[in-house]
């Protein structure tokens, strides 16, 4: 049973029944300006920072689940029927209702006795407002008196106080409404500068700004008492709860549609100029008046969202691919970009499952997150970089988290996560592949956003291994600190108290504990180091980078190596993590995937081994589970993974994030098919089928599936901010489908299953446009490359003849 269908032509997911299994969500907005928005108009919009900025308030956990939104009540001004196009709040049965969730838009509507309404949903690039444009249609044959109205609640920006701090907030609210336009200005008329306004193209028959008004006494959402009576009662609110509402009357011939633009938005006045007349309480309104001319019109609401469809269309043109199947060429062509665009404007910060007031943007997480944006928007990726890099410690460890409105490193979550300084590397050689812009390294980046404290960024990055080479535990292996990636593995923290978070509870001294998934992080990150010293002209310390990754795989191969796997730790006293030895947690997939990736083990077989055991012990259908056995009960000495029930999170279940290690793994292996079956049993898409025990929505990746040990096995949740997105788009694009990036140019290498005869792509790459067709003509991974004709050596493109914007690439595979 599905809940719709993709509309791949129009880059769109259509969902056809509003009672979704979760609800399924969009995103609005890609600069500063954002929004969550689900398919029945759920969610809320803030400006820059989720928890700071908050513009609407959304209840989380609330029931009936997702209310508060972008809603719009129409009703029948001759019998007082009333009823919402989005479905919620009034949830009537729905006629025709379809949303569709596009790039950057989502276009919600249904019909009811003769009245067709839809809502479209964008921000426009540039600005800092959404546009909902409402077009409505009488589709019978007699003549209809309509009323339309309005809502959303306003959040009293700090999203965290909002929900908690009642005895102050009731008495602060405060509004202005001119000539229709409703602002509001809670704490305006003192520290705040920033005001939000709703405004809406007709001129309004009244409005409403006070919820307890505007719904009546002891009412929801779903029967709002002006909408019943048909009248605002132009309520204005003096605290409590500000909201915003306006009422239009309409009438509408047999036939005719009608267009109603809502613009929602946010506003910033110097602070000296904020008032008009100056010395009064009144908004200076001039700026905003300015926008809403312009907005009002709606051949220019038309305009802006052409350019949105079409800038969206220019960041899925730099890689695209025709494939024998159509899961990998809608995820690689449509969703999977656009869910790690997401991550890189979002982090983990608001989803459905990130409450937008817990989570800065994390060190790791963002770094990761680049190898999947990079390509798409290499400039915001190199001053995300240069961000990050900037909270980056002298010692060469990193904040955990850093906050994006202040850019600084967050000191409640601190540091001592020991894997985070490596992911710096990760980052920075993603980023010089991608755009072979090398000036990256040259730019002076302060550590802890010390001023004085500069040095090139290519110092941060061997600062970086030198944090870990400062920290070797008693194998030479090094030691985890808080955690490593598995932010759940806290070896150190023995927490017993409730509530304390494993995080950053204070650990124990931390001399012991150590991390082989760091490790094969240090050989990986320490070879990238060496390519570019080397490429830099800086042989010998290319030289040092070299031996310190070929001794740690030494130590990998003595210490962490269990016999058919690889280990994954070693505890606080020193006994084995991930080992047959052990009674639960015998096997863990981070570092079979992670060594392997990193080139550990495939000389010797125990590459291959170590990726049996994963297929023998942990791969299920619906992906492969981070360990097994579940742990059955709570291990005070590994801490939070067996803090959850078996088959949820960390503890065994599939946690996708990982998955695309072990999908490149076996690319390294020259198995295409196997890394293209890890691929498709979590592929949303090809998972679509299975909706109603996935859950989740089926465009976008979750970060877990529950794991064979759950009830709910094959269950998703945690959709959209996460991991997942960039390394399944690297996995698939660079390891499978083999288009890479690398110093020299683009690589063309793909493992693909046996099975495929040919498929092709087209990547934009340092300004030339590569059309490559791949032909197998033998059963193997080897690859013959023509361009243009001509043989090259090889399978790297180097760089192209001065003057070529285009080339055409045969590979011949056998
Ligand atoms: C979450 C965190 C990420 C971590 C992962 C595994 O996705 O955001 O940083 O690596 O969990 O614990
Ligand atoms: C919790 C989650 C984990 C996440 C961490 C972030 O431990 O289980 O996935 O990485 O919080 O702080």
């Amino acid at each position: 049973m599905t809940y719709g269908h993709f509309d791949d032509r129009r880059r769109e997911y259509v969902i056809t029944r509003p009672d979704t299994p979760l609800p399924w969500i969009n995103y609005l907005g890609c600069e500063a300006y954002f929004g969550i928005i689900s398919n029945t108009a759920g969610g809320y919009s803030f400006y820059r920072d989720a928890r700071l900025r908050r513009l609407t308030r959304y209840r989380y956990n609330n029931v009936p689940p997702d209310v508060g939104g972008r809603y719009l009540y129409v009703r029948d001004d001759e019998t007082g029927d009333f009823w919402s196009p989005t479905w919620q709040p009034t949830r009537h049965d729905p006629e025709d209702y379809t949303c569709r969730h596009g790039m950057g838009y989502t276009v919600i509507g249904s019909a009811r006795k003769g009245v067709r309404a839809d809502i479209c949903y964008f921000v426009p690039l540039g600005a800092d407002l959404e546009i909902w444009q409402l077009t409505v249609s009488n589709k019978g044959r007699r003549p209809r008196r309509l009323s339309l109205f309005s809502s959303i609640e306003f959040c009293l920006w700090d999203a965290q106080d909002d929900a908690t701090n009642f005895q102050r907030n009731f008495s602060t609210g405060q509004v202005e409404v001119e000539r229709g336009v409703i602002y509001h200005k809670t704490e305006y008329r003192e520290r705040r500068n920033h005001v939000a306004f709703f405004a809406c193209s007709e001129k309004p028959a009244g409005t409403d700004t006070q919820r307890e008004a505007f719904l009546g006494p002891y009412r929801g959402w779903d029967k709002p008492l002006a909408v019943e009576r048909g009248r605002s009662f132009n309520s204005v609110a003096h605290g409590w709860a500000p909201i915003g509402s306006h009422h239009v009357r309409l009438a509408l011939a047999p036939g005719e549609t009608r267009t109603v633009t809502y613009i929602l938005g946010y506003s910033e006045n110097p602070r000296d100029a904020k008032f008009d007349p100056p010395g009064s309480q009144t908004i200076d309104k001039r700026g905003i008046r300015r926008v809403l001319d312009r907005y009002r019109d709606a051949a220019a609401v038309a305009k802006a969202f052409e350019e949105l469809r079409s800038s969206w269309e220019g960041l899925l043109d730099v890689y695209r691919v025709r494939t024998p199947v159509r899961h990998v060429d809608r995820m690689v062509n449509i969703w999977n970009p656009y869910q790690c665009m997401a991550t890189f404007n979002m982090s983990r910060s608001a989803s459905m499952f990130e409450s937008g007031i817990g989570r800065g943007l994390g060190f790791r997480d963002s770094t990761q997150d680049l190898l999947g944006f990079v390509h798409m928007v290499p400039a915001r990726a190199r001053e995300r970089i240069l961000d990050l890099a900037a909270t980056q410690l002298a010692t060469g460890g990193a904040y955990h988290q850093y906050q994006p409105l202040t850019k600084r490193g967050n000191n409640d979550i601190g540091s001592n996560f020991n894997d985070d300084p490596l992911w710096l590397i990760v980052g920075v050689a993603a980023y010089i592949r991608e755009t072979g812009d090398w000036s990256l390294l040259d730019e002076a980046v302060p550590y802890d956003n010390a001023p004085g404290s500069e040095t090139p960024l290519y110092e941060h990055c061997t600062r970086s291994i030198r944090y870990t080479l400062d920290r070797l535990g008693p194998h030479g292996l090094p030691l985890i600190g808080r955690a490593d990636w598995n932010d759940c593995l806290n070896l150190n923290c023995f927490s017993e108290t409730p509530g304390e978070s494993f995080q950053t509870t204070t650990n124990r001294e931390g001399r012991v504990a150590e991390s082989v998934f760091i490790a094969a992080l240090f050989v990986l990150a320490a070879r990238e180091l060496s390519a570019i010293a080397s490429r830099r002209g800086r042989e010998a310390e290319s030289g040092e980078y070299l031996q310190h990754a070929d001794r740690m795989e030494q130590v990998v191969r003595e210490h962490g190596w269990d016999g058919e796997w690889f280990l994954r730790a070693y505890d606080a006293s020193g006994g084995r993590v991930g080992s047959a030895s052990c009674g639960e947690g015998k096997i863990f997939i981070e570092s079979q995937g992670f060594c392997v990736l990193a080139g550990i083990g495939t000389q010797d077989g125990r590459a291959r081994k170590a990726l049996d055991a994963v297929r023998k012990h942990l791969a299920t259908p619906h992906g492969i589970m981070l360990q097994q056995p579940a742990f059955s009960r709570y291990y005070v000495e590994l801490g939070e993974i067996s803090s959850y029930p078996p088959g949820y999170k960390e503890n065994a279940g599939i946690f996708c994030h990982n998955n695309p290690w072990v999908m490149i793994a076996e690319t390294v292996l020259g198995n295409g098919d196997a890394a293209l079956d890890y691929y498709l049993r979590i592929n949303p898409s090809a998972r679509e089928r299975l909706a109603r025990l996935h859950r989740c929505e089926p465009y976008v990746y979750a970060q877990m599936i529950a794991g064979k040990d759950a009830p709910t096995h094959g269950e998703a949740k945690n959709s959209w901010l996460t991991g997942t997105a960039a390394w399944n788009y690297y996995a698939i694009t660079q390891w499978i489908l083999g288009i890479r990036p690398t110093f020299e140019g683009l690589q063309v290498a793909p493992v693909v299953p046996a099975r495929w005869k040919e498929f092709s792509v087209r990547r934009v790459f340092r300004g030339v446009t590569y059309d490559i067709d791949v032909v197998r003509v033998g059963k193997g991974n080897s690859v013959r490359l023509t361009v243009d004709g001509r043989p090259v050596d090889g399978t790297v493109l180097g760089v192209p003849p001065a003057g070529a914007t285009a080339l055409r690439v045969r590979a011949e595979i056998s």
